[in-house]
């Protein structure tokens, strides 16, 4: 537990079901008289979705992978002062679509080995992790192909490609074991309904 409330987050691959997820468990944790903030990354305060729009559109090429890290962290850094801390100490729950394994992932794994720089730049300005975080897993085709299937102009990841679906699979499956007391890995090729049932049972053991 955080402060007085708990700090859930969904993590995995483009297209795995996290934001599908999310919202249903908001939702009926919010049925059962769970006061619930539901939250997303990048962005989730106003100043970090103006990152968002710098960060997911436009050329692939666009940013270093340094840079980015600095980005997300900034955006990361606005969005836990102004959101995601104060509705833990209001006692709130947070569930937050992506968190800082996605950095330690995209970032510092995804185009190169920055994970030193990502950890160090994690525990100066955001030094906290989620007190549960919920790994949809999936093929990364499936992935790719359902996340493709939306559209939109968010697409700056996506068109990274495969490869890099294939090797974040692998990177959070290997997360999962480097923080085995607060990651569950779900199977996330199921029909919804499926998936929802798990997530809400593996919550539920955490709920105070
Ligand atoms: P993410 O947030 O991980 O990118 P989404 O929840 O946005 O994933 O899901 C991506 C797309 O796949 C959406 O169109 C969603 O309706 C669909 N989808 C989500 N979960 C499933 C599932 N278990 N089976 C089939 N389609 C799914
Ligand atoms: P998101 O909107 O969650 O995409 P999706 O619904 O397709 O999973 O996130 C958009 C992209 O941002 C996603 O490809 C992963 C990337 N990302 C990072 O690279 N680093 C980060 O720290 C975060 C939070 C996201």
């Amino acid at each position: 537990m955080s402060g007085q409330g708990l700090f859930i987050s969904f993590e995995g691959i483009d297209g795995s079901g996290k934001s599908t997820q999310a919202r249903r468990l908001a939702e009926a944790m919010r049925e059962n008289g769970r006061d619930v903030v539901l939250t997303r990354e990048p962005g989730g305060s106003e100043g970090a979705e103006e990152i968002r729009r710098l960060v997911l559109e436009g050329d692939k090429d666009r940013w270093s992978a340094e840079t980015e890290i600095l980005l997300f962290t900034a955006a990361r850094r606005d969005h836990l002062e102004r959101v995601i801390a104060p509705a833990l100490t209001a006692g709130q729950v947070v569930i937050c679509d992506r968190f800082a394994d996605s950095t330690r992932m995209y970032q510092g794994l995804g185009r190169g080995d920055l994970r030193g720089a990502v950890d160090q730049l994690h525990s100066l300005m955001i030094g906290r992790d989620p007190d549960l975080t919920v790994l949809i897993d999936l093929d990364p085709g499936v992935g790719l192909g359902r996340a493709l299937s939306r559209g939109g102009t968010e697409e700056r990841f996506e068109s990274f490609g495969e490869s890099l679906q294939s090797r974040m699979r692998a990177g959070f499956l290997a997360l999962a074991e480097e923080f085995a007391d607060r990651f569950v890995v779900i199977d996330g090729g199921r029909a919804i309904e499926a998936v929802a049932v798990d997530v809400a049972c593996v919550v539920e053991a955490r709920l105070p």
